[in-house]
């Protein structure tokens, strides 16, 4: 067996792809402090949620700790930018010296506006102006939107880098190992159309419970597309019954914040609790190897591993936001 290179690939503590930023309830009302590696605020209107950076350009202070929101006629949801353009109908007075900080737009004394898709439960925000790097994530989430519903389903704190937790849909040899699946073949990587890393193989597992009885073992199609750094939508099963997990990660103090979502269809509502069950059990397993990697070791890959270093090669394209 070949033996294979890790890249030499510094990530940039804040890459400027997408994240998910949070599950709609995270998010208050007025102002709200946020983390993912880069000091952000959002901002509730009446109608959607607007995405800042919070950092006040006077002198330092956090913006989302005692500031003070106000609005001019309409409001922070009224606001005349599109989805992710600058607006200026709203300001926040900064708890430090007690500025106008304007929310959005060019002035002196404002702070810059990010690009935000709320879906259901779950908000994303991509930290880039750049368009090249959507990876065509911005109509995946609008096709989720029509077809199915978003519901947050995990949200814990890892010792590890984010990456890695995204890695893992791409570890094609952990799968049998950590969650016991019985045959992994396939595991096919490629990129996408719009940028994104794919990987495809199948999976042969036990049935789920609500379908024993009709097969000893069940054939699944594994996909899994990764449009950033810190997010991959994973479907496991047949096309027209596939299964849906948004498996994110951001960085946090010592380690970085998973977070699970499943994109259900309304149809499938029923199994949204045996499916968060099984996406918390699997994330179970992950943790017990994740809490206790030694970050020192120097990896000594085969060929089984190239679908990782193919993963590490393509967040090697998103540079620093
Ligand atoms: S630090 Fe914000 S007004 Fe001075
Ligand atoms: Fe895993």
């Amino acid at each position: 067996m070949s033996e294979l290179c890790m890249p030499d690939v510094t990530l940039p503590p804040v890459h400027s792809g997408w994240y998910l930023l949070g599950f709609d309830s995270e998010i208050g009302r007025g102002v709200t402090p946020l983390d993912i590696g880069r000091r952000l605020i959002a901002v509730r209107g009446r109608d959607r949620i607007r995405v800042f950076d919070a950092t006040c350009p006077h002198r330092g202070a956090h913006l989302g700790y005692g500031g003070r929101l106000v609005e001019s006629a309409g409001g922070p949801g009224q606001s005349s930018a599109a989805a992710g353009g600058p607006g200026q109908s709203s300001a926040v007075i900064c708890p430090f010296h007690g500025k106008r900080i304007g929310l959005g737009g060019p002035g002196r004394l404002s702070v810059a506006e990010h690009h935000v898709v709320r879906v259901g439960d779950a908000v994303f925000v991509r930290l880039s102006g750049d368009p090249a790097q959507d990876r065509g994530f911005g109509q995946v989430l609008a096709d989720l939107a029509e077809q199915r519903i978003v519901i947050g389903a995990l949200s814990e704190h890892v010792p590890v880098p984010p990456e890695l937790i995204v890695e893992n849909a791409f570890d094609a040899e952990h799968f049998s190992a950590v969650h016991l699946v019985p045959r992994v073949t396939g595991m096919e990587i490629k990129p996408g159309e719009t940028g994104e890393l794919v990987i495809e193989g199948e999976f042969a597992t036990a049935p789920p419970f609500w379908e024993k009885g009709q097969a000893k073992v069940v054939h699944s199609r594994f996909v899994a597309r990764a449009y950033s750094p810190g997010i991959v939508v994973t479907e496991v099963g047949p096309p027209d019954r596939a299964h849906v997990v948004i498996t994110a990660a951001s960085p946090a103090p010592g380690g970085c914040l998973a977070r699970f979502a499943l994109a259900i269809r309304p149809g499938q509502i029923d199994e949204f609790g045996a499916l968060a069950a099984g996406a918390r059990h699997a994330f179970k397993q992950d943790f017990e190897v994740w809490s206790h990697l030694d970050p020192a070791v120097v990896p000594r890959l085969d060929s089984r591993d190239a679908t990782v270093v193919a993963f590490r090669e393509f967040c090697a394209g998103f540079p620093a936001a």
